[in-house]
């Protein structure tokens, strides 16, 4: 399907951001890194490649606010759309030279995720997604997995690292999903995870303590290729609690249920 004009403009921000990423991932012994926070880091790449995205997309949408990792928020004149932006989603995985990382942008209209980019530069992975009109990667279009069991599932989740989150917690409910499962992942890249999930290549992913320039691309990706998504309480929270499951329709009841099980 052909892509519609203004997300050709969110693909061109991500992939010259990935082209400025993959150049640094390639120096990332030379880049001044800083700590926000144990265990938080950012780096010269983070911030030149937002930089990109903020330029690109605002040369296009002047009046459109954005809602940055590293750069915060900026208000829109035009009080309908704002833009999500995650430059480097898997800062951690970049640092230590593990390429697995991505760009991360989505379209807010009217309170609702419209638009979504994810990309992987070393991969060169582009995963694209408007609402109603499907999701892709490159130009394939993604359908969810069609499994069916959980032993058989492959599932994707996020570990909170030091100073952050509840380590308890996340030992807790790896207790429950792992004996059932065929698998657990921790990548490192929330984005690329819920693309993952809409790819079919995990069944299902958790995490919490997510923010929207996590996810609210890799939330669209997921449903346009017929997926579930929800917080732990089962709603349509993601954006508002930070936290995460999608999959298939059963992977992610199925899933669901065991970390219900996990926090009772
Ligand atoms: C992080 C990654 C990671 C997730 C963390 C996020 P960053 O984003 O998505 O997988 O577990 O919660 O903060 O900092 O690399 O953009
Ligand atoms: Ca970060
Ligand atoms: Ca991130
Ligand atoms: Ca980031």
């Amino acid at each position: 399907m052909a892509r519609t004009a203004i997300l050709n403009v969110m693909v061109q921000a991500a992939t010259k951001a990935g082209r400025s990423l993959v150049r640094d991932f390639g120096e990332v012994e030379n880049l001044q890194v800083s700590r926000k926070g144990p265990g938080d880091f950012v780096s010269a790449a983070d911030r030149k490649a937002e930089e990109i995205v903020r330029s690109e997309l605002t040369k296009a949408r002047p009046t459109y606010g954005l809602v940055m990792e590293e750069g915060g928020v900026i208000e829109g004149t035009d009080g309908q759309h704002r833009w999500h932006v995650d430059p480097l989603d898997g800062t951690t995985n970049f640092l230590h030279s593990v390429p697995i990382f991505a760009t991360s942008i989505a379209l807010e209209r009217q309170g609702q995720i419209v638009a979504a980019v994810i990309y992987n530069p070393v991969m060169d992975e582009l995963y694209t997604a408007e609402r109603g009109r499907g999701a892709y990667l490159n130009d394939r279009r993604l359908r969810v997995a069609g499994r069916t069991e959980l032993p058989d599932m492959l599932i994707g989740t996020g570990l909170p690292f030091i100073g952050k989150g509840d380590h308890g917690r996340a030992l807790k409910e790896l207790r429950f999903v792992m004996p059932e499962v065929a698998g657990v992942r921790r990548c490192g890249a929330a984005a690329l995870d819920l693309a993952w999930v809409a790819a079919g290549r995990f069944d299902a992913y958790w995490e919490h303590g997510l923010n929207s320039w996590d996810i609210a691309a890799g939330l669209l990706m997921v449903k346009e290729a017929g997926g579930y998504v929800s917080d732990m309480a089962g709603k349509d929270r993601m954006l508002e609690t930070g936290d995460v499951i999608a999959g298939n329709e059963t992977a992610h009841k199925q899933v669901l249920e065991l970390l219900k099980r996990a926090s009772a």
